[in-house]
């Protein structure tokens, strides 16, 4: 599997930076926005830290009329003798408290200025319950865990083909009979089972909902951490499960004939405005996501019922409806099929096009391209992790995402992520500068197909989230991938510490070379996700061993070398050996041995 990072050369140029000792306290994800530590620290501890403000040695501030600052931002200064906070909104001050708990050390909490900003309003996590169930419980963590990293969306994909997940009294059999499946796995159940949903009080069944009691508690928890969430009913396809309960809202007429709702059938929008109300109720979010996801399949077999469902059904009905109550209708990009409302907001998915199209359109959209950052493709060699979606998206390419392809060069960047080649900058479009505030943000998806169980969801999430928070928090110049690296290493042991079980990275090298301009030499690098790490490698075709050269930075080599390396620990090649056979031809190579 091959991908390009477009930031490995500025990383290579940082790596003596990035070997520094850092400044303890130093590994804040996300990076702020200005940070200078000025030296001591400010003694306390977790305990009395807790205590708050009281020994009034911590002065919160609101000035409304601070310059520098965002709603969400903050300005932090820490002495050996007191910390201020200054803040326009109580979310800046949040937000601070966030940043103070990441720096305290056993020692205090380091002396430090900061002036902080978040780069989008639109900072998002979603994930999908219907493949798989996971309780509110579990919800709480991962709340718990964005709020911690400054995330402040959370998308919940309430309704799929795999279950209907949400109280809904006035379409009580969409629970009754959609939300429970004979069997768990998905595999055995959607791709080569019947598909069939059986009764809630089955035994043995496995699914669930949430009751509204449920949906307000995660409302609630999520808004004491300034979190949104954004619920998404699935129109008009990927339905299957409701018209099991309420087959008449298919044009068949009959369950387990289709997963698209029937536009001619009046029905359909009664059920619609019926379902929207009752969510309405439940989330105060002025942003409703109403679906849209793969409406395309119909459109590409060359039958336009679908893309007239969508156009129905998404516009001059959902969109209008919502309106009529004061929210604003949010989908994927299929929505782009129609002429929206200028308030409507697109999750471009598949890949950056629908952002960067509905952008130079006007209107607003958030850059959560499945092929570079979605929680639930491999993160590693695919033959060392569990089954996941069959793409490959590790930490690192996720990082070198840039959310605002606002020239042509940076549109390209992404598409090489993409395909993993070279792609020409005139060969793709990209955001017209006076359109790029129509990205509000960036949103990484969990689909939940391969995900059964909450250790399962978090190793697939963790720590790529963090990659998400920082593309979502820090300004793009202070992203650097070998100093986030560092953060990111430093931050894993917190997580476990924590109870999350997320993934401690892979254990394999990535060899990159680029052709030098006056002769057939190449410059290589070696890049691992682990920090620090010791990286040995060879220039002669045989295999790395505790005896190889260490890794220390870029080197030359002449075209016609086989560069191998490996990560070692105790002595051993901890992961798999890497070999790059270093030829004149191409200008740029990676390489993950598998
Ligand atoms: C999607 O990933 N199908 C929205």
């Amino acid at each position: 599997m091959r991908f390009i990072s477009e930031i490995s050369v500025v990383a290579s140029l940082l790596f003596a930076v990035a070997c520094h000792d850092p400044q303890p306290g130093a590994d804040l994800v996300p990076l702020p926005a200005e940070m200078t530590f000025t030296g001591g620290y400010f003694q306390t501890d977790s305990v009395s830290f807790a205590r708050g403000v009281a020994d009034g040695r911590v002065v919160c501030e609101l000035d409304t009329s601070s310059p520098n600052l965002s709603r969400e931002g903050y300005g932090l200064e820490v002495r050996s003798d007191g910390i201020r906070i200054t803040a326009v909104d109580s979310a800046g001050l949040f937000y601070a408290r966030q940043t103070l708990l990441q720096l305290l050390t056993a020692k205090g909490i380091p002396c430090v200025k900061i002036t902080d900003n978040p780069r989008f309003g639109y900072r998002g996590i979603h994930l999908d319950v219907s493949r798989h169930f996971f309780a509110k419980e579990e919800v709480f963590k991962i709340l718990d865990e964005m709020a911690r990293y400054k995330l402040n969306v959370f998308h919940l994909h309430l309704t799929d083909n795999g279950g209907w997940r949400i109280q809904i009294d006035r379409y009580p059999l969409l629970t009754r009979f959609g939300a429970f499946r004979a069997e768990a796995d998905w595999l055995k159940w959607w791709e080569f089972g019947d598909r069939r949903y059986v009764p809630e009080g089955t035994p043995g069944a496995y699914g669930g909902y949430y009751t509204k009691d449920d949906i307000r508690q995660i409302v609630a928890y999520a808004a004491a951490r300034y979190i949104e969430v954004i619920p998404e009913i699935e129109f008009p396809a990927h339905s299957d499960e409701v018209f099991i309960g309420y087959p008449e809202l298919c044009c068949s007429g009959k369950p387990y004939t289709s997963g698209e709702f029937c536009v001619g059938n009046p029905a359909t929008f009664e059920f619609m405005d019926g379902v929207l109300t009752e969510v309405m109720e439940l989330f105060p979010s002025r942003r409703i996501h109403i679906g849209g996801d793969e409406a395309r399949k119909a459109l590409e077999a060359g039958v336009n019922s679908l893309a007239d469902t969508v156009k129905i059904t998404l516009g001059p009905n959902a969109e209008k409806f919502l309106a009529e109550h004061g929210r604003v209708m949010v989908g994927w990009d299929e929505i782009l099929r129609n002429n929206l409302r200028p308030t409507s907001v697109t999750i471009s998915y598949r890949g950056q096009r629908g952002a960067i199209e509905a952008a130079n359109r006007g209107y607003d959209a958030v850059m959560s391209p499945g092929e570079i950052i979605y929680f639930d493709w491999y993160q590693a060699n695919p033959h060392t992790q569990p089954r996941a979606m069959s793409g490959f998206s590790p930490i690192k390419k996720m990082y070198s995402f840039e959310p605002v392809p606002d020239t042509p060069e940076r549109a390209a960047a992404n598409e090489s992520l993409v395909k993993g080649e070279y792609v020409a900058p005139d060969s793709v479009e990209h955001i017209r500068p006076n359109a790029a505030s129509h990205i509000i943000g960036v949103q990484g998806c969990t689909w939940a197909e391969f995900i059964g169980t909450p250790e399962h969801l978090e190793y697939m999430m963790f720590p790529r989230l963090l990659a998400i928070a920082e593309l979502g928090w820090t300004p793009r110049e202070r992203r650097l991938w070998a100093d986030f690296r560092r953060r990111v290493n430093s931050q894993i042991p917190r997580l476990l510490a924590r109870g999350v079980n997320a993934f401690t990275l892979s254990n394999d090298v990535e060899i990159t070379a680029r052709i030098v301009r006056e002769g057939r030499k190449a410059r290589v690098t070696l890049d691992t996700e682990k920090y620090p790490a010791e990286v040995r490698y060879t220039l002669d075709g045989s295999d790395p061993t505790a005896g190889s050269d260490i890794y220390s930075g870029p080197f030359v080599v002449e075209a016609g070398t086989t560069v191998k390396a490996a990560l070692f620990v105790g002595g051993k090649p901890a992961g798999s050996i890497a070999g790059l056979y270093v030829d004149a031809c191409h200008n740029v190579e990676n390489y993950y041995a598998y």
